[in-house]
């Protein structure tokens, strides 16, 4: 869908999100001729620096972020065109009117927060008294949005004091990958799953969001943060609402955000034996090899986990008995993130015995890779009788649209756009983030009060043993991760 020319404001333009992220998605969207004529990206930041040096900033971005269409003539040219830059002191008047100046009347006017949460007060306050609010104002603010129940609540009132809630745009970039919102698509586009998505068809769901990296440059932010804050309060939860929730009578904002809101309020306390947390080490049989958690962070005594694995259970009619089986890490043996839907067995098997059963399987691949497959039985060919075998039927997005189809947008594009459209479907709403804190926290705070010490797994491998241990007790197995 078109849209209108906008003035979007990037406030901390020159961090390391809006270098990898925003400003090569805007990029993306400029070629693919997205950005009407006139839009204006206006990089904000402290430091001084004028438009030239800003435009040679976003230009690198680009060119490392995105480099095929960087490469397309007379592409980044006609972006520089759009782009701007004002320094602003967040904490001071410094630079306010001059902003304002820079900004047009009567258009969409998004402000990006692109900067630590302790700012956001300053610059929401700044933004009102300085004038820089109109009819069209949205404000978009990036996770960690808090650091559990009682800063996310400050943080959620300190935007209230300012903005509306239709204004406010909490991004979870999960919400954006186009496979995610094919979650939604496959269960309430088709008749065939939805009369099967409830505990009595289902046995179990598992969800996996294994990475390969590690935590990289950010060791200080993710040694306090850990896998539960940083992946599974946010994406997986998300992930989460999406399988579970029930079909919302619109796909508008509040009817999606209402039915998620349920599914969260709807989870049980996790006890502790049904959680384990893991922490990489080191691979003993690769000295070279990449260093262990704790080394990567600086912190040898470090308790923070970098991979958890958890059994959920959702109290309410249609998932009642169901476990869902969640799990994250870094420095997995491979990059990939999965929905199982797993069936359960036939009632009765006309077959005997020795023909072998096989419970349909629903695989949801996010990333990458993306696509689906259905597990089905079928008879083992062949003359040797009625033997039963698990066939794959497989789809794959990208060869189902076509070579040379459409190139995906990635989730910071599509959420950017949504952000100028006024579409907040994709954003979560301040209640759903309290309510995800509301059951994070006390499984953080049990961690906290017995000392917990996650177990070591070796870098490369599926994860600690204990996570299958999980799976085993309940007679099951987690499927395995393939890139
Ligand atoms: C971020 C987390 O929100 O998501 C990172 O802070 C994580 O730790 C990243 O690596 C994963 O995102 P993606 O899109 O690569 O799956």
């Amino acid at each position: 869908i078109p849209v209108e020319p906008f003035d979007l404001v990037v406030m901390g333009a020159t961090g390391d999100l809006g270098r990898r992220k925003i400003l090569p998605a805007l990029f993306r969207r400029f070629c693919a001729g997205q950005m009407p004529a006139g839009a204006r990206v206006i990089g904000a930041a402290r430091r001084e620096m004028s438009r030239a040096a800003f435009c040679d900033l976003v230009a690198e971005a680009v060119r490392e972020f995105s480099p095929n269409q960087a490469g397309e003539p007379g592409m980044l040219e006609g972006f520089l065109g759009c782009v701007d830059y004002q320094a602003i002191d967040a904490r001071g008047p410094d630079g306010w009117e001059a902003l304002a100046a820079k900004l047009s009347p009567g258009r969409v006017r998004a402000f990006y927060f692109s900067v630590g949460p302790s700012l956001f007060g300053e610059l929401a306050r700044r933004i009102r008294e300085f004038g820089l609010v109109s009819e069209l104002t949205r404000i978009v603010v990036e996770k960690p949005f808090g650091h559990d129940l009682e800063s996310a609540r400050a943080l959620n009132r300190t935007l209230a004091a300012q903005f509306d809630e239709s204004e406010i745009y909490r991004i979870d970039h999960y919400l954006g990958k186009e496979t995610v919102q094919n979650l939604m698509a496959v269960r309430f586009g088709n008749m065939l799953f939805e009369p099967l998505w409830n505990s009595q068809y289902v046995d179990h769901i598992q969800i996996t969001v294994a990475e390969s990296v590690g935590v990289g440059g950010r060791g200080e932010y993710y040694d306090r943060a850990g896998a539960m804050r940083d992946m599974v309060q946010n994406h997986l939860m998300q992930l989460l609402c999406l399988i579970a929730m029930e079909p919302p009578a619109k796909f508008e904002p509040d009817a999606v955000r209402d039915e998620k809101l349920k599914v969260i309020r709807a989870l049980d306390v996790v006890p502790p034996y049904h959680i384990v947390r893991g922490q990489y080490a080191a691979d003993p049989q690769l000295p070279e090899g990449p260093a262990s958690y704790r080394e990567e962070v600086g912190n040898p005594r470090s308790t923070t986990e970098s991979y958890i694995a958890l059994k959920a259970h959702i109290s309410n009619w249609r998932w009642a008995g169901t476990p869902f089986y969640l799990r994250t890490g870094k420095r997995l043996v491979a990059r990939s993130s999965v929905i199982n839907v797993m069936f359960k067995d036939a009632p009765h098997s006309i077959f005997g015995a020795d023909a072998g059963r096989h419970a349909n399987v629903l695989s949801i691949r996010l990333q990458p890779n993306e696509g689906i497959t259905l597990h089905v039985t079928i008879k083992e060919p062949g003359p040797g009788g009625m033997r039963l075998v698990d066939v794959p039927l497989d789809m794959s997005f990208a060869e189902a649209l076509g070579p040379g189809g459409r190139d995906p947008a990635d989730a910071y594009e599509r959420l950017i756009m949504d952000v100028i459209r006024g579409n907040q479907t994709l954003f979560m709403r301040g209640d759903e983030v309290e309510e995800a804190w509301a059951w994070t926290d006390p499984i953080i705070a049990g961690w906290q009060s017995r000392g917990d010490v996650p177990k070591p797994y070796v870098i490369g491998s599926t994860g600690p043993n204990d996570a299958d241990q999980l799976m085993k007790r309940d007679d099951r197995r987690w499927r395995g991760i393939n890139p």
